[in-house]
Parts: C-alpha cells; structure tokens; sequence
C-alpha cells in the first residue's frame, strides 16, 4: 500500500469508528481526566539554581474534554507515522528543505537555540548584535529614548504586539507602539502618544518592501523631520532579511538588524523582529522568552506519540476539522495579559495551514485550518459563548490561563477569573437539560484547558513555540507546507492595479472604483 492509500484508508477508518459523547467517555474510563492531561516542566539554564537563569516553566494541559479516546488516538499515531511525522520533525530542526515551494529551510527554532549547529550560531551571532544595540539605545547611544514606533504587518507586528502588550505589565524601559494599518490613523495615534524628540521608529519587514510598512515608514520620518528632528534617519533601526535593500531606503548599516530568509513572517518573533520587545523589556526576558520556546522545542523533539503536547493537540485539532466537520476553533484566553494571543495564533494557523493543496500539489480532499478565532474571558463569555453553548455549531475551545494573577489588586478578581475559566469547560461539556427548548444546553461541547503556572517571559515563550509545532505537526499530517503564502499576493497584486488605474475588472469592482474616486 502506498503511504497514500495508507493515510487515506486511516482517515476513513477514523470516520467510522462510533463517536461516543464526553459523558460516556469520563464514565468508561475513571482516569480519563489524569490520562489526557500533562504537566509540562522545563528547568531553564545551566544549573538551575543560578540566579541569571529564568524561572522554571510549568503548565498543564488538558486535553480530556476533548473526545479523543484510544481508538482515535491509536488511528492519528498510525497516521503520524503513515505520514513520516518524524523525518518531518527531524527536517525542520535539521535545517532541511522543508519548504519546497520557496525551495527554503524554516529555521525559526534556531534562532532559540534549536536547529543545526551552523544555524544556531548564525541566529546566536545576530542576535548578540541585536543585544548590543538594544544595551546601546538603553545607554543613551541614540540619546534619550523614551518611546518606540515599531511599524510593521502582519508577522513583523502580531509577535513583538502580543510580547510586549504580555511581559510589560510591570516594567516598560521603552514605550513601545505598533502599528501596522496602512490608515494613517493608526499612525497618528502613536504620533499623539510619543514625544518626537525621544522616539526612535524600528521599521519591521522581512522584505523591506511591504506597501502598509514602507509607507508608515516614510510618514514616520516626515513627522520627525517636521517636528524639530534635525537627522531623522538616525533614528531609525531596520530590522529585515534584506539589509540591501534597507541600506538603499537609506537606513544607516550599524542600524540595521538583519535575520535569515529562512525565517518567515509569523515565525520571526524570535529574530531581530522581537528588537521592540528586548527594548521593552531588556535582554534578559528576551533571553527568556526564547529559553522558555527552545525547551517546548525539546519536549516536540524528544517526546513519542500522544505524549507529544503539541502532535497531541494537532491530533484534536485534526480530529473536529477533518472528522467532525468543525469549521472553526476558538482561544480564549483567560489573561489580559494574554489578550493579543488569539490574534496571533488566527495570523499563525490560517497563513500556515490555510492552503487547498498539500505540498506534492495535488488538491487537497479533506479540509485545511479551521478559521481560528477568539477573545479574552470573561468578556467573551458576555458577547459570543451564547452561539458556544446553545448554537448549531460545534466549535472546540481552547481555554488559556495563569495560576499566578497578572494583577495585584484584591485576589477575588483573579480567583473568578479563573472559576469562571474552569466553569466554562465544565458547563460546555455537561450541558443542562430543561423542558423548555430555549433553557436546554445540549452538552457534549468540547474544550482544552492549558493553565500556565505564570505568564512570564519564559512561559510565553513555550506557548508559542507548543502552538508553532502544534501547527507544524497539523501541516504535516496533512500533507500541506505550512510555509508559503501565496494566497495573500493576488490582493495585492488587484490594489495596485487599482491604484495605477490598470488592469480589467468585473463591472461590481468597476463600479466601486469609480464611486471611491479611481480611474477615469
Ligand atoms: O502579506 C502576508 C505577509 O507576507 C506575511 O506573511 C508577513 O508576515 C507580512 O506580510 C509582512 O511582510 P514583511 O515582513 O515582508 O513586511
């Protein structure tokens, strides 16, 4: 049988099997709860007990709302090796081809230490160069630095946004503000909340030629040229794989801080795109966020099947989109701190995972990425849980919070966060029969809970790298290269047609340019 007719026989037995409710699978198996959950804990640094070592990381993650049982586990571990999951994984951290549509590694987990040796020193060598440039801003190299532009899209704004916004909560050395919109608005809010004389701009991109960024780039240094900065170019610092082409936009090459072309977009949080939160927050907890992702690195590398958190969680992910027709999944997270990580996680899944064909080029005939979506509890709870609980869609949950509270006011607020956390997992899957139809929670509802320890630099760090593998290991069981993106050139592409007044449209596109002013 060819690994082809394997993988599609094992989705169809997968298909079949019976699909018993949550109830039934906590009834037939008393250790249910404890055989789908995991403590993850990763010692970080060399002795553990030195003092410049991060704290430990531990989180628990629960995966037995979920209806994984042994049959459907046995089926994804036969699937896994069906699809060479681990040549995959051993690909990717040997810095092989594993983007063959770009004909490029992705060597992002290099960039923590995770990877091949020659990889691993290039991403240690740049980052000792963005360390030193952040120590020298720190110092009063480029004078009294108070606030920070960092303008950049998509993968060069969701990480640095989503650290920063997480690990500065108690200390900001910088104040930093990212925007992304090409609406100037969003730029003239972070004129209005930044003194010229004290702000440095990070211009974010990897290819240094993204419209949205070059734009907001260029009005960024008319606002400090107009508003008394006699050298506004000095106040900018580059951060690209394309250093040539920063140079020729004129940024001066001690400011540039480049990372490698193999390193994409929504995975370059770990390279010189994280300047703004190193800024923000200091090397050290830099250093720490990528101790805290290297370690998940090692748990994704070492740990075999189902005791693999990530490929565990890939399995579910599978199992509801692929199996049960689930069209969507939602984070929430439990955590202002955590705020931003629904978003990062929609950039992560749907531009990795979002493809029609898997990577041999043929189409695909099951479905790709659910649409990922999300929000912060409790506030979700009062908005989009109705649809969750009593709509007509399944919609698996993951839940995401910390043990130790973000705040420091009274602890009945973090103590009802979190029941309210625990609360929801629970009433999603018991439900609630009534005799009135509009009372009656069906049940059944499936969810995931991680609980961090604590949401610091490190324990971030290892969400994120659990939630890159999570999707690579997805990737991998489809078939698909998590990779590329092509899907997002053909808008473009149309937008600057638009702007030149060319190309042929459809008569609704003709008609909306017209009344929005292009074209003759
Ligand atoms: O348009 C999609 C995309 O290419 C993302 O993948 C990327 O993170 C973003 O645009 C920004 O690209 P760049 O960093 O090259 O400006």
């Amino acid at each position: 049988m060819t690994n082809q007719a394997r993988t599609d026989a094992i989705w169809e037995r997968l298909a079949s099997l019976d699909t018993p409710t949550l109830a039934k699978l906590f009834a037939a198996d008393p250790q249910r709860a404890e055989r789908l959950s995991q403590r993850l804990e990763f010692a970080l640094g060399e002795g553990g007990e030195d003092e410049s070592s991060p704290d430990p990381v531990g989180m628990l993650l629960d995966w037995s709302k979920t209806h994984l049982d042994d049959d459907v586990l046995e089926a994804f571990e036969e699937l896994a090796e069906a699809a060479a999951f681990d040549a995959a994984r051993e690909a990717l951290f040997d810095g092989n081809v594993v983007n063959p549509t770009e004909g490029r590694p992705a060597t992002h987990a290099a960039m923590r230490g995770s990877g091949s040796p020659a990889d691993v020193e290039e991403g240690q060598a740049l980052l000792a160069r963005m360390g030193m440039l952040v120590e020298a801003i720190h110092q009063g190299a480029l004078g009294d630095i108070n606030h920070l532009i960092h303008i950049g899209i998509g993968g060069s704004a969701l990480g640095p946004q989503l650290a920063v916004d997480a690990l500065t909560r108690d200390l900001e050395l910088v104040d930093v503000h990212v925007v992304s919109n090409i609406d100037g608005l969003a730029l003239e809010r972070a004129f209005a909340a930044c003194d010229p004389a004290t702000t440095l701009i990070a211009v974010a991109s990897k290819t240094f030629t993204t419209t949205e960024t070059m734009t907001n780039a260029a009005s960024a240094l008319k606002w400090l040229g107009d508003n008394g900065v006699s050298d506004p170019g000095g106040r900018v610092v580059a951060l690209t794989a394309n250093p040539e082409r920063a140079v020729e936009w004129g940024v001066d090459e001690t400011r540039i801080l480049p990372f490698p072309q193999s390193v994409g977009g929504r995975y370059s949080l770990w390279s010189s795109i994280g300047f703004p939160v190193a800024l923000a927050v200091g090397m050290e907890d830099f250093a720490a966020m990528l101790a805290g992702a290297k370690a998940m690195d090692d748990h994704f590398r070492a740990a075999r099947g189902r005791a693999n958190a990530p490929l565990l969680a890939a399995f579910g992910d599978l199992y509801y989109t692929r199996v049960r027709g689930c069209q969507t999944r939602a984070v929430f997270a439990y955590d202002e701190r955590l705020a931003l990580l629904p978003d990062y996680l929609q950039q992560l899944e749907m531009e990795s995972n979002g493809k029609g064909v898997r990577a041999d080029g043929q189409a695909l005939d099951r479905p790709s990425a659910p649409i990922t979506w999300g929000g912060v509890g409790t506030d979700a709870q009062h908005a989009v849980f109705q649809l969750l609980h009593q709509g007509t869609h399944l919609v698996p949950v993951d839940f995401i919070a910390s043990i130790a509270p973000g705040d420091a006011l009274d602890p009945a607020h973090h103590s009802a966060l979190l029941m309210n956390c625990l609360a929801q997992g629970a009433a999603l899957m018991a439900g609630k029969q009534s005799d009135d139809p509009a009372r009656h929670y069906p049940g059944d509802r499936p969810s995931a809970t991680i609980l961090l320890d604590d949401c610091d630099a490190a324990t971030l760090g290892a969400l994120i790298a659990f939630h890159e593998h999570r999707i690579f290991a997805a990737a991998v069981l489809m078939g698909i290269n998590p990779f590329d993106q092509f899907g997002v050139e053909l808008g473009k592409e149309m937008a600057r047609s638009i702007g030149e007044g060319e190309g042929e449209f459809d008569p609704s596109t003709r008609a909306l340019m017209k009344a929005a002013g292009f074209g003759p």
